[in-house]
């Protein structure tokens, strides 16, 4: 059984006191047992029960709770690299998406992938993944647009899940975008999501969650609060992409379902931020995207100041997010979104945890829980974002095993 030892600064990251608590630990050590920290706390104080465990030494640097990466579109087949430069050269993503590019492009090119070639794209990204510090990710369907192919998206984050020492949490988003066939006819598609998709997904347990694209351009508030309502009758907890490109009441929908996220939130309006606070829905701030779409990116503070909790995350796709970069997207969300480095971290642990309903097991280092940290070459969390750099994990530990040194 191992004990981390002569940790510089722990940042334990326990839930209470804010954004910007993160409860540090100057010289502490934490200990594990398989796959649960058993204990931790200052190096001085280890109790004698631990002093056989088998130290492990983290050189004095940060140990930080392994980053959760609780919104990402993680099994796709193909890339969009055409519409980087589009978009460059002015294109918006709508008018892209419009011209049979953007999420249609890329359910194409998952249709044609087979459940193989998908299994060991996203297997690949995982391990990169994981050398970033990164132990939980959160995957959503969306490419498949069709009974068959949203399951065969799902059955590769369920073999994932079952082949990787990482935590896989699922969601079906089969409300993404209306597939071809169904062109002219969004009553039938939306029919197909409720009745036919919907409980094949919940009858195979193939997803915790069901997300939908609430947008103008995608599923209207009315359309998608009958798509969510059916996924929480069939046990599914409900997730939005609200807001990112007009404001259309994404929020305030999910506050109304009492969703565990809604996530973009570029256009959220004031009565939006007022609703999700009530209902304690967390706001999870997705930099990337902002910024590979040149929208104006969300500013968190408003979030923070009016009782949001904000998680951080990439939305890795082919599209509007092509980078897995977590500490990237925590940059970003530092430098666009306003938040300091210390509530960017517990963006990416403890309430991104919470934004995956896995708060009592995930995201911080305390007695009990699952038993994930990433050894961090930094002094603090302030250094860690402002010194930015390609990676400074050293080490990373998920579910109990080194998964990357
Ligand atoms: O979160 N907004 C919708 N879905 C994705 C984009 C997916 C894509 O462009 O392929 C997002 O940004
Ligand atoms: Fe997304």
């Amino acid at each position: 059984m191992p004990i981390l030892k002569n940790i510089g600064f722990l940042a334990t990251c326990k839930e209470e006191g804010g954004q910007g608590a993160i409860h540090p630990i100057r010289n502490a050590a934490v200990a594990w047992k398989e796959e649960t920290i058993q204990w931790a706390g200052k190096e001085t104080n280890i109790p004698d029960t631990y002093a056989e465990y088998e130290p492990v030494d983290a050189g004095g640097k940060m140990v930080i709770p392994g980053l959760i990466d609780c919104h990402t579109h993680l099994a796709f087949g193909g890339w969009r690299s055409d519409e980087f430069t589009m978009r460059v050269k002015g294109k918006s993503y709508l008018d892209i998406a419009k011209t049979g590019g953007g999420i249609l492009s890329t359910v194409r090119g998952t249709r044609n992938a087979s459940e193989e070639e998908l299994y060991k794209k996203a297997s690949s990204f995982l391990e990169k993944m994981s050398a970033l510090g990164v132990t939980t990710v959160e995957c959503k369907s969306g490419y498949g647009l069709s009974v068959k192919e949203e399951l065969k998206i799902l059955r590769v984050y369920r073999r994932l899940s079952e082949t990787h020492p990482m935590h896989i949490v699922s969601t079906f988003l089969g409300a993404h975008a209306i597939p071809p066939e169904y062109e002219g006819d969004r009553e039938g598609y939306i029919d197909l999501v409720i009745e036919e998709m919907i409980p094949a997904v919940s009858g195979e347990d193939l997803a915790e969650f069901c997300d939908v694209f609430t947008e103008e351009s995608a599923f209207s508030v009315r359309e998608s609060r009958r798509i969510l309502f059916a996924a929480q009758v069939a046990g599914l907890t409900p997730k939005i992409h609200a807001d990112q490109l007009t404001s259309c009441g994404g929020g305030e929908l999910a506050a109304e379902l009492k969703a565990a996220s809604a996530d973009h939130l570029e256009k959220i309006s004031d009565n939006g931020i007022e609703a999700m606070a009530d209902a304690g829905v967390v706001g999870v701030m997705l930099p990337l995207a902002s910024l590979y779409t040149q929208e104006k990116p969300l500013n968190c503070r408003k979030l923070v100041e009016g009782g949001v909790k904000v998680a951080v995350a990439t939305d890795f796709n082919p599209g509007s997010a092509p980078s897995y970069n977590l500490p990237l997207a925590m940059m970003l969300s530092c430098n666009q979104g306003r938040l300091t480095p210390e509530e960017a971290l517990k963006g990416a642990t403890i309430y991104a945890a919470k934004a995956l309903n896995r708060d009592h097991e995930l995201g911080s280092i305390e007695k009990g829980k699952s038993a994930d940290f990433a050894v961090i070459n930094a002094p603090n969390p302030n250094f860690w974002i402002y010194h930015f750099q390609p990676n400074d994990c050293i080490m990373t530990v998920s579910k109990g095993e080194v998964t990357h040194s």
